[in-house]
């Protein structure tokens, strides 16, 4: 079932926010190009907010270290991340971003707990 993550409004270009009000939280982002997507905000490597981190060509690059993570698809690039973060669905309903929490488990980092 979708919930209503935030609205359009409350989102920048090129920038992510973090939600957590749902646990582990997650990060909605709008692309430069428009797109809404939604992952999760902890990067499987250590307990850092992808939320804050740099934007491009629809993947985002976490702020400790140099892995990125498809927006897309939640992969990750290069180490030190090894494993890639859930995607999650996202809808706009008007302003609404709805998001479909993923059923997957997450891949928190070590001495991260839900
Ligand atoms: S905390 Fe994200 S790559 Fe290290």
């Amino acid at each position: 079932m979708s919930f209503k993550a935030c609205s359009l409004q409350d989102l920048t270009p090129g920038e992510g926010l973090r939600i957590d009000s749902v646990s582990p939280p997650i990060a909605i982002f709008l692309t430069e190009e428009g797109t809404v997507h939604a992952i999760d905000d902890t990067c499987t490597h250590q307990d850092a907010s992808l939320a804050a981190g740099w934007v491009e060509d629809c993947r985002v690059e976490c702020p400790l270290h140099e892995s990125t993570f498809s927006l897309r698809t939640g992969a990750v690039d290069q180490p030190p991340a090894k494993k890639g973060v859930r995607v999650h669905t996202v809808e706009l309903d008007g302003d609404d971003v709805l998001v479909e929490l993923s059923q997957d488990a997450p891949n928190l980092p070590p001495g991260v707990k839900i």
